[in-house]
């Protein structure tokens, strides 16, 4: 199996970020090649297994599959995984770099019979260059135009059989008729702690990084459900286990070195609380509308509902309401803040 890179993902060099970053690159080698070395996410790897498996009995490629699910939590890994379990080559690309139809077309002539293409952030394609994978994926076909107006023709061209692997966070901003067309749709949860233990423990003996039980216990709890944050983390931990321990991660040199970084107990890093805190001193608890909540502390939206909310809900420290957002009391404790009984918003939701 091959696997071509063909795009660029954003920079963005904070520990706690979920965006890949230039160092999560050179992690090819920790990545699982194979389902039972891929650790979580249980319900879709049961799900795939039995397609995988299915697919390959009838000698057909696999249908068509959509990964949705907060950023980090191994969408491209999962991909791989398949192509590997496929025995196929897989391309990757992402909507944002799909920049004109040609860019489109190209990758779906090169492809090879049974290859996997896989569309990173599938919600970001152009809504016109849809219209290009609607016959791709149902009859393994595009019709291109060529010319314009009277004397324009269009060409028939047969693909070859092909799966696409489409990867969003949003999956609720793709057009209905994309997501009919994907025959498996899995959603990526974020990972237990006893998961991302695992992760850590396992990179840490692919890396000869010499850790204990505790140390990679304390980095699991830190790494909000992600493993890509657990990995990056396990590295920063390291460094400081060389210069100021004797190598070895023991849970009080994770708990320094993650403190050093700004990552509290729970993983929270500045934003997060930067976040609560806006909703508790400037609306009383909320409920705030997202957007209102973004501008206040001049970060964009989205970052705001697809990074920081999905593990700051599930940790229990916001809840959403049909108003807008509200802390919970776990919130104010965790800040050492007052609590001072929220609003009934919050009450009622959170009876
Ligand atoms: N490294 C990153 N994600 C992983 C996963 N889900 N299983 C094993 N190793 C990983």
């Amino acid at each position: 199996m091959s696997i071509n890179f063909s795009n660029d993902f954003d920079e963005d060099e904070i520990i706690t970020s979920t965006s890949s970053i230039a160092e999560d690159k050179s992690e090819g080698s920790l990545r699982p090649r194979t389902l039972s070395e891929y650790i979580g996410q249980e319900k879709a790897k049961d799900s795939l297994y039995v397609f995988i498996n299915a697919a390959k009995m009838r000698n057909e490629p696999l249908d068509h599959v959509l990964l949705h699910g907060p950023p980090g939590l191994g969408k491209t890994t999962l991909a791989s995984v398949i192509a590997n379990e496929m025995g196929v080559n897989m391309r990757i690309t992402s909507g944002p770099a799909i920049e004109k139809p040609g860019d489109l077309v190209a990758m779906l002539t090169n492809l090879n019979e049974g290859d996997i293409l896989f569309v990173d952030e599938i919600h970001r394609l152009n809504r016109a260059y849809e219209e290009i994978l609607y016959p791709a994926m149902e009859d393994y076909a595009i019709d291109i135009i060529i010319g314009k107006g009277p004397s324009a023709n269009s060409i028939h061209l047969d693909l070859p059989k092909f799966t696409l692997i489409g990867a969003t966070t949003r999956s609720g901003q793709l057009t209905a008729p994309l997501r009919d067309r994907f025959g498996v749709t899995l959603r990526l949860e974020l990972y237990t702690k006893e998961e991302l233990k695992k992760i850590v423990l396992r990179s840490a003996d692919i890396l000869g990084i010499g850790i204990e039980d505790s140390g990679a216990s304390e980095i699991a709890s830190r790494s909000r459900g992600t493993p890509r944050i657990a990995n990056r983390m396990l590295k920063r931990v390291r460094d400081y286990a060389q210069v100021k321990a004797d190598g070895v991660i023991t849970s009080r040199v994770a708990d320094e070195a993650l403190s050093l970084l700004e990552v509290d107990k729970l993983g929270l890093d500045s934003l997060d609380r930067r976040m609560l805190r806006a909703i508790i001193e400037y609306y009383n608890g909320g409920p705030v509308g997202l957007e209102t909540l973004a501008a206040t502390i001049n970060e964009e939206a989205v970052t705001l509902e697809d990074v920081y909310e999905p593990y700051l809900l599930q940790s229990g420290f916001i809840i959403r309401t049909p108003r807008g957002r509200c802390v919970t009391r776990n919130a104010y404790e965790h800040l050492g803040l007052k609590y001072s009984g929220g609003n009934s918003d919050q009450t009622v939701l959170e009876l």
